[in-house]
Order: C-alpha cells, then sequence, then structure tokens
C-alpha cells in the first residue's frame, strides 16, 4: 500500500476531480493538502454532475475517508455549504470527513480584501474567494485557525484584534464602511457548532494510518505553473500546489511519499492572467473552449485555451518529481486536423535550455511548434489503448518522449468509465 500525491502538472483544471475519484478507489485516505474554494474539482457519476471546493474528490467513494490538512485555508460558509449539498444528495459526510486543527479560517475581510486588490490595477485575475489575503495572514502569524473555534475567548480575541487593523485599512486606505465585529464572531460561534466535529489531529491521524498499512492519496489543487514559488509569479495562486506542499500542507514527511501522478490535459488551459506561451486566440481557441466547455467550475469565466506544451510540462515533472501521468481530455482534439506541439520556446532568435518562469521572457517567448497529424475520429467510447487511433497513438508518444512523462491513464470524456489504464 502507498502514500502518493496528485498533482496538477499544468495551470490547473486538468482534471484532477476526475481521477481522484477513479484513483480512490484504490486508497483508504483522500487528503486535501493546499489551496481553498478556489478549487473547483468537477466528478461524474452517471449524469450526476458534482463540483468539489473544498472537500476531497474521494468523498463520492462510499468507503473512502476525506482530510482537509493544514495547508487549506478554510472557509467555513463553503464548507458547509458543500457539506449540504452532498448530504441534500445521499452522501454521508459525517464520520468520513476530518478537518486539520491547524488549518486557516478564510474570514469576511479576506474575501473583501480580495475583491478590493482586483479592483485596482495589476489585476491577478483571482477567484474572489479571499485565497491570497488569508495566507498573508497566516504568514503574518495573526492567521485564525480551526483550532481557535475550540476556544470562544481566544476567538473573540483574535477577531477582535484582527478587526482593528482590517478596518483601518478598510476605513483610511481604502475608504470603505468598517465590517462590524459582533457580527462576525457571532457567526464564527456558530460554525463553531457546525464544524466541532470533523477537527482531528491530521498529522497523528495520517501518520498512524501509514504506520497501519493504510494508503492515501494527496489531492492538489490548482496546478504546478500556479505554484506561488514553482509557477509564472505573480500570476499564481498563494499557496504550493507541487508535489512538496503535499508534506508540509499534511504533516506526513517526505520520507513517507512513494510516488507522484501528474495530471495533464492533452492541450493547455489557463483562467485569469498571466503569460501562455501556446495560447490560441483566434477561432481555434474558441474551437477548444467550446469542443471541451473551457468554463471554470468555480467562477464560470471562460478559460483561456491553447496547444499542448511539451516544454512546460517537463519542467512541471521535473519540480513535481512526476512518476506517472494521467493525460485527460483527449477526445476533446478529435475534431483537429493537425494538432501543434510546443516542444521549446525561443527567445531573441535562441532556443531556451530551460523553462522560463519569469513573467518578463514568458510574455516575449516565441514557441516552436511540431505538428502532427490529427485523428478525426470519436474517441470518446474507446475503452482501451489499443483500441485508440494510430494517430493518437502517435500523439501520445510524442507528447511523452517530448516531456520526459510515463502515460499511466487516459481520459476520453468526463464520466468514470472513460478513463483506462496504460498496460
Ligand atoms: P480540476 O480542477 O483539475 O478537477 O478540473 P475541472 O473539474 O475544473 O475541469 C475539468 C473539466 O473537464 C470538468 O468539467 C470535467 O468533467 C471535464 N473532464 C475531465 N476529464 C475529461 C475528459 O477526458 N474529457 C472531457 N471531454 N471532459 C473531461
Ligand atoms: P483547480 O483546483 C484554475 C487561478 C485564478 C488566478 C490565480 C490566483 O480547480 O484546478 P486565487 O483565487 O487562487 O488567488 O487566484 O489562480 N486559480 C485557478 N485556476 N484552476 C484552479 O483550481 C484555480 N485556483 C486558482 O484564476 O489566475
Ligand atoms: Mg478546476
Amino acid at each position: 500500500m502507498s502514500v502518493s500525491v496528485l498533482v496538477g502538472s499544468q495551470w490547473g483544471d486538468e482534471g484532477k476531480g476526475k481521477i481522484v475519484d477513479i484513483l480512490s478507489e484504490q486508497y483508504d485516505i483522500v487528503v486535501r493538502y493546499q489551496g481553498g474554494a478556489n478549487a473547483g474539482h468537477t466528478v461524474m457519476i452517471g449524469d450526476n454532475q458534482y463540483i468539489l471546493h473544498l472537500i476531497p474528490s474521494g468523498i463520492l467513494r462510499e468507503k473512502t475517508i476525506c482530510v482537509i490538512g493544514n495547508g487549506v485555508v478554510i472557509d467555513p460558509t463553503a464548507l458547509l455549504d458543500e457539506i449540504a449539498l452532498l448530504e441534500k444528495n445521499g452522501i454521508k459526510v459525517e464520520g468520513r470527513l476530518f478537518i486539520s486543527q491547524n488549518a486557516h479560517l478564510i474570514m469576511p475581510y479576506h474575501k473583501l480584501l480580495d475583491l478590493i486588490h482586483e479592483s485596482g490595477e495589476n489585476k491577478i485575475g483571482t477567484t474572489g474567494r479571499g485565497i491570497g489575503p488569508c495566507y498573508i495572514d497566516k504568514f503574518a502569524r495573526k492567521g485564525i485557525k480551526i483550532v481557535d473555534l475550540l476556544n470562544k475567548r481566544t476567538l473573540e480575541e483574535k477577531i477582535r484584534e484582527n478587526l482593528k487593523e482590517k478596518n483601518n485599512l478598510l476605513k483610511k486606505v481604502y475608504e470603505r464602511e468598517e465590517i462590524d465585529v459582533e457580527e462576525i464572531i457571532e457567526q464564527y460561534l456558530d460554525f463553531d457548532k457546525a464544524i466541532d466535529q470533523y477537527i482531528k489531529d491530521v498529522p497523528s491521524y495520517l501518520n498512524h494510518a501509514i504506520e497501519q498499512g493504510k494508503s492515501i492519496l494527496l489531492e492538489g489543487a490548482q496546478g504546478a505553473l500556479l505554484d506561488v514559488d514553482h509557477g509564472t509569479y505573480p500570476f499564481v495562486t498563494s499557496s504550493n500546489p507541487t508535489a512538496g506542499g503535499a508534506c508540509t500542507g499534511t504533516g506526513i514527511p517526505p520520507t513517507k511519499i512513494d510516488s507522484v501522478i501528474g495530471i495533464v490535459k492533452a492541450y493547455t488551459t489557463r483562467v485569469g492572467n498571466g503569460p501562455f506561451p501556446t495560447e490560441l486566440t483566434g477561432e481555434e481557441g474558441e474551437k477548444l473552449r467550446k469542443i471541451g466547455a473551457e468554463y471554470g467550475a468555480t467562477t464560470g469565466r471562460p478559460r483561456r485555451c491553447g496547444w499542448f506544451d511539451a516544454f512546460l510540462v517537463k519542467y512541471s515533472a521535473m519540480i513535481n518529481g512526476i512518476d506517472s501521468v494521467a493525460v485527460t481530455k483527449l477526445d476533446v482534439l478529435s475534431e483537429f486536423n493537425e494538432i501543434k506541439v510546443c516542444t521549446g520556446y525561443e527567445l531573441n532568435g535562441k532556443k531556451l535550455k530551460s523553462f522560463p518562469t519569469d513573467v518578463e521572457r514568458l510574455d516575449i517567448v516565441k514557441p516552436i511548434y511540431e505538428i502532427l497529424p490529427g485523428w478525426n475520429q470519436n474517441i470518446s467510447a474507446c475503452q482501451s489503448y489499443s483500441e485508440l487511433p494510430d494517430n493518437t497513438k502517435q500523439y501520445l508518444d510524442f507528447i511523452s518522449a517530448e516531456a520526459g512523462m510515463n502515460i499511466t491513464i487516459i481520459s476520453v470524456g468526463p464520466k468514470r468509465k472513460q478513463t483506462f489504464y496504460v498496460d
């Protein structure tokens, strides 16, 4: 039995939710380790679509235990809404979901500050879920944690302390109305009553589970190129979606991680601002968006679409230590006569040796493309690698060689059964 990390290997929305759901049949526990309700992980069970924002995508498998690690920032409203929605659909959450006492809480002022920052110049194009401001407070050592909900006096004190500063900022810098302290205290005391039952000492629980031979899947949100350290900064999220974040975000040490699974879309998408060398802004981009239904699962924003960038995925495989890859949305490419794959970048007439993460260079690099023939055939009913058309196999061989990835799972549609293993 093993401990595996599953990481989005591009700019998010690679289909992590679908693959976690498939894999969670083989794992005892699924754990989210970073991010918050900025994530939107879609799982389709029959014709029912579930979009999970905070709860691990393993929740749809009856026997799977789900855990939210300390690295996640939790908006109690979003969490309780999600629990209620699942319960309404007959999915039992009680007794199957645990939340780290050390996870930080998103407060109403985090969401407000996120929106205020985004209304100025230099927009990141965030999801507006308060993610950045919450992580700012965490690292400034002012954050309010899940454990604080357990002590009424501490909670009140911390909220008052934080609001003194935030109200000052809102009033004097942003010329906004102050936030009512009492209302927030009351609201968070209510959350306490609803959330208490889920709170756990997660590092002890998970390490004990490993000792007992249980298998654990660590579910990353967002993607490697949105990582605050390794992504296209400043157009990133405020956490570490890369595999390393799985240790700090759960309390599982690096020596206990057995493998890293990368999720890669057969082309590339990005939501929000920032460089995107293989972006298609014309008709072909529209076509990818339309066929791939590329609209944000959290905000509904149209996703920017472009060709597969093997140079980017090679970088991602390096920083994540990816052992095996699931390629998703291969079916979406079926209607293209020719498919381009980016194999490298040129800058000022010179081929770059390594992937540049600085926005200044990424904005002006020229992608080098290889053109491959399309397969012009519907592949969404294929049940095995051998059923795929030759040109599809050629495409997979090419991207795996260029990006240096070992493809083990292929997805040809949003449903569970539209998935197969490569032997
Ligand atoms: P995540 O954030 O990585 O979990 O990905 P999202 O759920 O935001 O976006 C992926 C979208 O693609 C969802 O609507 C999925 O239902 C859908 N999807 C996943 N795999 C496939 C696939 O192989 N083919 C098609 N056509 N859709 C897929
Ligand atoms: P999943 O887990 C795609 C993007 C936002 C924005 C940047 C910062 O579904 O793959 P934030 O609200 O995190 O401060 O926004 O990150 N972003 C995502 N893009 N998928 C996601 O999650 C994302 N979560 C955040 O669009 O560009
Ligand atoms: Mg998503």
